[in-house]
């Protein structure tokens, strides 16, 4: 196959931050995608539905001319959350969900949650009404490995809070092992996860095998192969709770390539190729628009795009930029380690 049409992709976890930033890297995900959950880890932290309203403004004033994009907001759970407030940006169809960082755990996420109980009125109300709960699913113990902290958190965080709080709907966010994909098939409804383009494409070696490699240094931080073998066969087995949410993180250059660098790889240029690649690899091209533009939709109760994008595949590879300049500094685009042939038609 050297086309394929598919409805517009969604990304259900985006990271398009503020200012000369934002106005440097929103259209490289505008130009092709519909809609995207906008991640709310902004300096301060994106917290009442007046900053989730004043934020999608900024987004929308940033937006190439021509782009039609939807900026699905969320709001950044506190332990001062007010769950009325949660509840009016959500009838309102201002936010769609809202995102909890165990505090601590990655990219501006002091502002999170210690403390459960203070925000288990806020889970319960969004229980009530069917608002998301995004999870970054992390324990921030310093006693637990890096490489076992998601792991730990379903066992000790996310199973007694889904427990606690029944009917809550819940994305575990950008899971990169194969517990998580266990944790998520064995619910019975209520359950889903997204998964980046990088944990599909790369393993800890990439990180740290022959060289340190900063700019595929995420969090959570990428596993063993063989967890990253479960995220695969999850995301083209078209199983309807798995779909696509890039976790595309910007940050400047010089804030990875330093002593102590940022968490995040930055996938919105070449994403959409990368995940053709990678499901034209595991003969799966067919299921590719589940992943990316149906499942996630009908998880968050939208309808899919009536809009479609054509990809086609070159015989000669397609070049994507190494690195995006923005007004806050160059970034880095995600280099998948091989070369890419699959391009959105214009
Ligand atoms: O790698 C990451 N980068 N993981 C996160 O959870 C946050 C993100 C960011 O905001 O840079
Ligand atoms: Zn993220």
């Amino acid at each position: 196959m050297t086309r394929l049409t598919i409805r517009r992709p969604d990304d259900w976890h985006l990271h398009l931050r503020d200012g000369a930033m934002l106005a440097g890297v929103i259209g490289e995900s505008a130009s092709h995608i519909g809609r995207a959950i906008i991640m709310p880890n902004l300096v301060p932290p994106v917290v009442t539905g007046a900053d989730a309203a004043s934020y999608r403004g900024r987004i929308l004033a940033a937006l190439p001319a021509g782009t039609a994009f939807e900026p699905l907001m969320t709001l950044y759970l506190t332990e001062a959350t007010d769950a009325e407030d949660v509840a009016a940006a959500a009838a309102s169809g201002l936010v769609r969900a809202v995102k909890l960082y165990p505090a601590g755990a990655t990219t501006n996420s002091a502002s999170g949650v210690t403390d459960f109980a203070k925000v288990q009125g806020v889970l319960d109300r969004m229980a009530e009404i069917g608002l998301p709960l995004c999870v970054h699913g992390e324990v921030t113990d310093p006693e637990v490995d890096i490489f076992d902290r998601e792991a730990v958190f379903i066992e000790r965080v996310l199973d007694p809070l889904r427990r606690r709080t029944p009917g809550l709907r819940v994305v575990m966010e950008h899971v990169t092992t194969a517990d998580g994909i266990d944790y998520v098939k064995s619910a019975e409804a209520g359950l889903a996860a997204t998964l980046t383009t990088h944990h599909l494409i790369i393993n800890r070696n990439h990180i740290l095998a022959g060289g340190i490699r900063p700019h595929y240094y995420c969090l959570p931080v990428a596993k063993r192969e063989r967890h990253r073998l479960a995220l695969r066969a999850a995301a083209v087995s078209g199983d309807a709770r798995f779909f696509s949410g890039t976790d595309s993180a910007p940050h400047a250059d010089p804030l990875k390539e330093t002593a102590c660098g940022c968490a995040g790889c930055f996938t919105a240029t070449n994403s959409i190729a990368c995940l053709a690649h990678l499901f034209e690899e595991e003969g799966a091209l067919a299921r590719l628009e589940a992943f990316t533009s149906l499942n996630g939709a009908a998880f968050y109760g939208a309808a899919p795009a009536e809009a479609t994008i054509t990809l086609v595949k070159e015989a000669a590879p397609v070049t994507y930029p190494a690195k995006i300049e923005t007004g806050a500094g160059p970034v880095t685009v995600f280099d998948p380690g091989y070369p890419l042939h699959w391009r959105i038609e214009d």
